[in-house]
């Protein structure tokens, strides 16, 4: 067992507190103990709540290089620990180590980028005269840190969507209550050793476990809270929308992602990058390459080619470096998306390969001929599930790309500049990749979606504009 696997503590207020009661945390490979997580109780989350509240005045006064000192800490600190790292991501995940590496590598990313950040923050003057009335007034802007942020974390990335809302909220001067996903926590509880480590002041970061509906129930409704920043499911992120009141809200939710193949595109390099974009992490990434949209004149080949290089991933033990595929995040979630086939199939679906779960691990599955309507192709499957469909014309692909409650990103593979650029314009989504999969994403672009993807902007500056007020100085030289 390594060091990180024990039993855990709660974070509250820059001590580590043994909590009344505990659960289990069982790896979604093996099926057996890895931890003991604390649950909190109602008591141990208003203290956590309590302690971020009180730090405020000490976050918000820190100086910009001190913030990002704390920030560049834990990135060499991190740095120097990176294989345990990736191997809690692998044992509580099932994550495969060499996509869990990189997640660690991305999170070093994240953390340097938010310490660089919390040195740019500045404001701007306004020019006050250029209206009448406002001659000889001085005007400029600051952005202030919110107060307390309450996070809201998923299992898929436990270390880097950590980190997205830790590194802007520390490198802004906020203070934080992280709720992390209950498969996941022991990425967040190692960044948290880390911070204290690294000299963050008692309160700013509490890491609370728990019931997820007590603790995200509290952290939305309470009123010390000024912000809320959940990556999820749109069930629960329109749910904190609507509770949530007069507190400033991000939310990133997910989609059913898609990429168009257009006519005269050489397939060399695309089939492999799709298999990459549909199957890391066994598909459980928000922006997983789920509809492949492909010209009637390269469908066949397409397909032909796609499922001959779906056969050659390895399924396996996450720990093994050669392991392409492992087992979903827990047996539940094996059952619904074996259903959801079954739904596709009896519409009329083909399996052209997978569909079948071995052992514990849900076979890379391609499917074809998939009516619309059915739940493979307008859910997010969040699975090992992709589908291919013809079409004829690009304005029909764009049309079904669009035709989703969805629209974080999506992709889109053409020779033509023109096309390239009027499908760009078309699509209803956060961010369009011209000549890539969906499935891209480097910490300093902004990413974000619209429709029910969710609303706001990570990708550190624009999570630091979301996490700040803007505040107006006029000075009267009058
Ligand atoms: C996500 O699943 O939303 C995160 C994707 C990524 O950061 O690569």
């Amino acid at each position: 067992m390594i060091k990180s696997l024990v039993k855990k503590k709660l974070l509250i207020d820059g001590q580590w507190v043994e909590a009344k009661e505990y659960k289990s945390l069982i790896s979604p490979y093996s099926g057996e103990e890895i931890s003991k997580i604390p649950v909190a109780s109602v008591e141990e989350v208003e203290m956590a709540i309590e302690a971020a509240y009180n730090a405020r005045s000490v976050m918000g006064k820190m100086a910009a290089h001190q913030r990002s000192a704390i920030l560049e800490k834990l990135a060499v600190s991190l740095t120097t620990k990176a294989e345990e790292a990736a191997e809690i991501i692998v044992s509580e995940a099932a994550k495969p180590i060499e996509a869990a590496r990189v997640e660690v590598a991305r999170t070093i990313q994240t953390y340097k980028f938010a310490a660089e950040e919390a040195k740019r923050i500045s404001g701007e003057t306004i020019p006050l005269d250029a209206a009448p009335g406002g001659e000889g007034r001085i005007a400029y802007t600051v952005h202030e840190p919110l107060g307390v942020i309450g996070a809201i974390t998923p299992f898929n990335f436990p270390m880097n969507l950590v980190a997205h809302k830790i590194g802007p909220a520390i490198a802004t001067g906020n203070t934080i209550v992280l709720k992390p996903a209950s498969q996941t926590p022991l990425s967040s509880f190692f960044i948290g050793e880390l911070l204290v480590e690294a000299g963050l002041p008692a309160g700013a970061l509490n890491i609370i476990t728990g019931s997820g509906s007590l603790i995200g129930d509290k952290i939305v409704r309470d009123r010390r809270i000024k912000m809320i920043t959940f990556t999820g499911s749109p069930t629960v992120g329109i749910d904190i929308r609507n509770k949530a009141g007069l507190k400033r809200v991000t939310l990133e939710l997910g989609s059913n992602a898609a990429v168009i193949i257009d006519d005269g595109v050489s397939l060399e390099k695309v089939i492999p990058r799709c298999v990459t974009g549909a199957f890391s992490y066994q598909g459980q990434i928000c922006i997983s390459l789920q509809r492949i949209y492909v010209h009637e004149n390269l469908y066949d080949t397409f397909v032909e080619k796609f499922v001959a290089e779906t056969k050659k991933l390895k399924l396996g033990n996450p720990l093994d470096p050669s392991t392409n595929v492992s087992a979903l995040i827990n047996p539940n979630e094996t059952a619904r998306v074996v259903e959801w086939i079954q739904e596709a199939q009896n519409g009329g679906a083909r399996i052209e390969t997978g569909g079948s779960v071995e052992g514990n691990i849900l076979q890379p599955t391609v499917l074809v001929a998939v009516k619309p309507t059915v739940k493979v192709s307008c859910q997010e499957v969040f699975a090992p599930v992709v589908i291919i469909e013809k079409y004829s014309s690009i304005d029909q692909a764009v049309d079904r790309v669009n035709d989703s409650r969805y629209g974080l990103q999506a992709g889109v593979y053409t020779e033509n500049i023109h096309t390239a650029l009027d499908v760009a314009e078309k699509l209803h989504v956060g961010g369009v990749l011209i000549n890539d999969i969906p499935t891209f994403r480097v910490d300093n672009m902004p990413y974000g979606g619209v429709k029910e993807s969710g609303m706001g902007r990570e990708g550190i500056k624009y999570a630091v504009e979301e996490m700040t007020e803007l505040k107006l100085i006029v000075f009267n030289r009058n």
